[in-house]
């Protein structure tokens, strides 16, 4: 099987003929990374990807069919030497318990161990690490904790604190928060060792003060809408919001305890507590509620879920139809509508309720930060799992132009 082709023709991100470095794309998912330092002058010279799926959507953009299993011998033995950057957004896993008292073979057995050897064998200038932002807390930050320790062991500096960065912060609209670890080799940081421990200054200061409006990541020419059934649930809870004496409401909405008359003991305190706050709204607002009720027959014709809602859109908008919705498995949730929020399965997806219809792949593959040219699957449900699992290729790109400006 033929991994680094001879560049072909008509894939939308050949290798660059000109370059000023070369990196490496592991755990390379759909190629977040890639683009991102390609951009920069980066030149690609190994990927490894063990899903199918993903390796064909990289192979179509970039000419290249990924390695597979990273913790193979025959893989890691493909890795050339000499390259000058390792891309990772590996898993996370946790570690043995006791935090680091045995240093790297805590990490044993995980993938990390893993990235760990290449780090050792093959000591690229930079390293470039990603990971879901709660790895910080995961295990008690044992997980954080022992990673950055290694890392420091193996002879790198990284910034001093957590680097939890959400893409809104360079204006792009959706609350992605991920952590990134930049790390320069000691002995090319040199006396400049704080310019890494102390990078998020750097990169503050490129945050843009404003968020680009959600319209601008929206084709106004789209023109599919939700289901009727899921337009009358949204107008049913519009009207609902309106009508009650709350514009806050900290609480979720669950209407099968409006009338609740049992005790409460028998429930956790936490749910307890969600129960006496819908029986005292409904109290309060009986004689709304019911007028409600008897117009959408006792809510009926919805699932449990769909008899559920929860507000976290603030008191500055007055109705549903202002914000984004999503509908999930604990009840319809509304949230403001100046940033989508993490991307899921497409049936989860954000629905823009001024447009009454969902988010689309393009328009995701925009909060992505994706090229326009960039080729997803042919299946919307492959390519959202897929743009669901990638980086942000602004944030990342972002983030290795200071560690470029400062250390190369
Ligand atoms: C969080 S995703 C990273 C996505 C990537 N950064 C992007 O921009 O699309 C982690 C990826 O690691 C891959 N992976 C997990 N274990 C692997 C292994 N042992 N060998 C190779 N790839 C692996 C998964 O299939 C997944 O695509």
């Amino acid at each position: 099987m033929m991994h680094f082709m001879a560049d072909k023709k008509n894939i939308p991100f050949p290798s660059p003929d000109n370059h000023t470095f070369t990196f490496i794309d592991l755990f390379a998912g759909i190629g977040g990374f890639h683009i991102a330092l390609q951009n920069l002058g980066g030149k690609c010279v190994f990927t490894s990807e063990w899903d199918t799926k993903a390796q064909k959507t990289y192979e179509n953009n970039f000419g290249v069919l990924p390695y597979g299993d990273i913790t193979k011998p025959e893989t890691k033995n493909a890795i050339p030497g000499g390259f000058d950057v390792l891309c990772a957004g590996f898993p996370c896993q946790p570690f043995s318990k006791g935090g680091f008292r045995n240093g790297f073979e805590d990490t044993r057995g995980t993938l990390f161990f893993d990235l760990c050897e290449i780090i050792e064998k093959h000591q690229p200038k930079y390293l470039f690490l990603e990971n879901v932002a709660n790895m910080v807390s995961h295990d008690s930050g044992n997980t954080y904790l022992t990673i950055i320790k290694n890392l420091d062991e193996l002879g790198y500096y990284l910034p001093n604190e957590p680097l939890i960065i959400s893409p809104d912060k360079f204006g792009i609209p959706i609350l992605r928060p991920r952590v990134y670890i930049p790390c320069v080799r000691k002995d090319i940081a040199k006396n400049n060792a704080d310019k890494i421990k102390n990078i998020k200054i750097e990169i503050e200061k490129q945050y843009t003060k404003t968020v680009a409006s959600i319209d601008t990541i929206l084709d106004a020419s789209i023109k599919s809408k939700i289901t009727p059934h899921e337009l009358k649930i949204l107008k049913m809870w519009d009207e609902f919001y309106k009508g009650v004496d709350l514009k806050i409401i900290g609480f979720p909405i669950w209407m099968e305890y409006f009338k609740h008359q049992g005790l409460l003991d028998e429930f956790p305190l936490w749910k307890a507590k969600f129960i006496q706050k819908n029986i005292d709204l409904y109290t309060r607002n009986q004689k709304f509620i019911d007028r409600w009720l008897a117009k959408y027959d006792s809510l009926e014709w919805c699932t449990n879920t769909q008899r559920k809602m929860e507000w976290q859109a603030g008191k500055d908008y007055e109705s549903i139809f202002d914000c984004l919705i999503q509908f999930r498995p604990s009840g319809v949730r509304v949230k403001r509508p100046d940033k989508f929020s993490t991307l899921v399965a497409m049936n989860h997806q954000q629905i823009v309720g001024k447009y009454k219809r969902r988010i689309t792949i393009n328009e995701s593959k925009r909060l992505q930060s994706f090229p326009e040219e960039y080729q997803l699957s042919d299946s919307n449900t492959v390519a959202m799992k897929q743009l669901g699992n990638s980086v942000n290729v602004t944030v990342i790109q972002k983030i290795f132009e200071i560690v470029l400006k400062e250390f190369s």
